[in-house]
């Protein structure tokens, strides 16, 4: 019989319960039952320290607990407060400075800007563009609000980055299509760790000049979320500067989050910030933009946006809050290569895997393996390619146990 909702559907599959929430409460009541030392719970998809707590900077909690009534308590400007707006670029550029027209709107996360994204530069019935292994809100912000997404193949059979794969799924939508979102995560890719390589980059953006044809209207979203755990921040964002002095009908969007980079997971802010050669497009991005986020969440939290701008203002204490994060960024980063590591000694096939918060075992059925995991105490994602382990949330010494956990429940 067909499922009975009292609401509309839309087209839209909504599950009863979301699956990684799920399977974190799994983790949580058999912690209940047999102690934390039973459970290793490889499904949070935020740093967590050796003993299991959430890493928060000091130095960003600090400035937070200094905040007067009016810095949290006034809404703030749809698009950022001004101070913001400037020095959320510098956050997310580094020390690179772009040659052309950049312009910054606020958003509740990385996330309001893929929303907004989608919801501006494609229209109502297309579909979006993003690899097989992604992050699965960008189909569901799709589906809520009248898309639909695709994708393409990341890797060939050497492992590489899959131009052609991409070339074909770019050419085939711009056939159809007047306008085409595409969505490169991208460095320390959620799930796999994956970061495009300068090389990658190149051919990503030949691909797309090539395929845009002048009638035809490209948005090229950067998701950034990982950037400042992926390693050395100006290595990577070598690849920003290609990103410049596209073909104007070509624009780069960069989705920047403060959830990792200041460990404000839930003050919810982030911003969109567009890169063109035209004055007008910068400008209409702001106008689109910000009439989109009046439209959904209004003003984003003013109080994050007070603690960022605060930090930048002081060279000392931007030093102070890029010091910790390094040292948190070098836990995650030791993580990443113990399990690297451990895989290939224990012969554990792993999908190409760069650096960031997750990796990811590619495998015929995911769910079952799961459970298989879960009877012994181990927890991670099961995806529709694979398995997704978030090294973030686990220690090193789990880091190294579990490839031959995971290679004996595939056997
Ligand atoms: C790939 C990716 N992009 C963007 C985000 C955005 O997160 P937030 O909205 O908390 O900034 C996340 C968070 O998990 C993510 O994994």
């Amino acid at each position: 019989m067909k499922e009975f909702i009292m609401a509309q559907q839309n087209g839209r599959s909504i599950p009863l319960e979301d699956k990684i929430f799920g399977i974190s409460r799994l983790a949580n009541e058999m912690i209940a039952k047999k102690g934390r030392e039973a459970v290793t719970n490889a499904t949070i998809g935020a740093l967590l320290d050796d003993q299991g707590k959430l890493v928060v900077l000091s130095s960003v909690v600090e400035v937070l607990r200094n905040l007067t009534p009016e810095d949290y308590a006034e809404y703030a400007p749809i698009g950022g407060t001004p101070e913001f707006k400037k020095c959320i670029k510098e956050a997310a550029f580094g020390k690179y400075k772009p040659n052309c027209f950049t312009e910054a709107v606020a958003t509740p996360g990385g996330t309001g800007s893929i929303r907004n994204t989608i919801s501006n530069y494609s229209k109502i019935g297309d579909q979006i563009l993003t690899s097989d292994w992604f992050w699965a809100n960008y189909s569901s912000i799709a589906g809520e609000i009248g898309r639909t997404s695709t994708t393409y193949s990341l890797f060939d059979k050497e492992g590489h980055f899959n131009i052609t794969a991409f070339k074909q799924k770019v050419d085939e939508l711009l056939s159809k299509q007047e306008s085409l979102v595409i969505i490169i995560n991208t460095p320390a890719h959620n799930p796999t760790g994956y970061s495009l390589t300068l090389e990658d980059w190149d051919k990503v953006l030949d691909t797309v000049e090539f395929a845009a044809k002048e009638d035809k209207k490209v948005a090229l979203l950067v998701d950034v979320a990982y950037i400042d755990f992926a390693g050395d921040g100006d290595k990577y964002r070598e690849f920003m500067p290609k990103l410049e002095n596209l073909p104007s009908n070509i624009l780069p969007i960069i989705s920047y989050s403060a959830s990792k980079t200041f460990t404000l997971y839930g003050m919810r802010c982030g911003a969109m910030i567009c890169m063109t050669p035209v004055k007008e497009i910068a400008e209409e991005f702001v106008r689109v933009c910000q009439f989109s986020s009046r439209a959904s969440w209004s003003n984003c939290t003013r109080a994050s946006m007070v603690v960022i701008s605060k930090i930048y203002e002081d060279s000392n204490l931007l030093t102070k809050v890029n010091e910790e994060r390094e040292f948190y960024c070098d836990l995650l980063l030791k993580r990443g290569k113990a399990f690297e590591e451990e895989a290939a000694k224990v012969g554990l096939e792993i999908v190409p895997f760069d650096a960031g918060f997750f990796a990811s075992i590619p495998c015929d059925d995911p769910d079952t393996i799961c459970k298989k995991l879960q009877e012994k105490g181990i927890f991670v994602v099961p995806l529709a390619k694979g398995l997704r382990v978030s090294i973030a949330s686990i220690t090193e010494e789990e880091c190294r146990m579990l490839p031959e956990k995971i290679l004996a429940a595939m056997k």
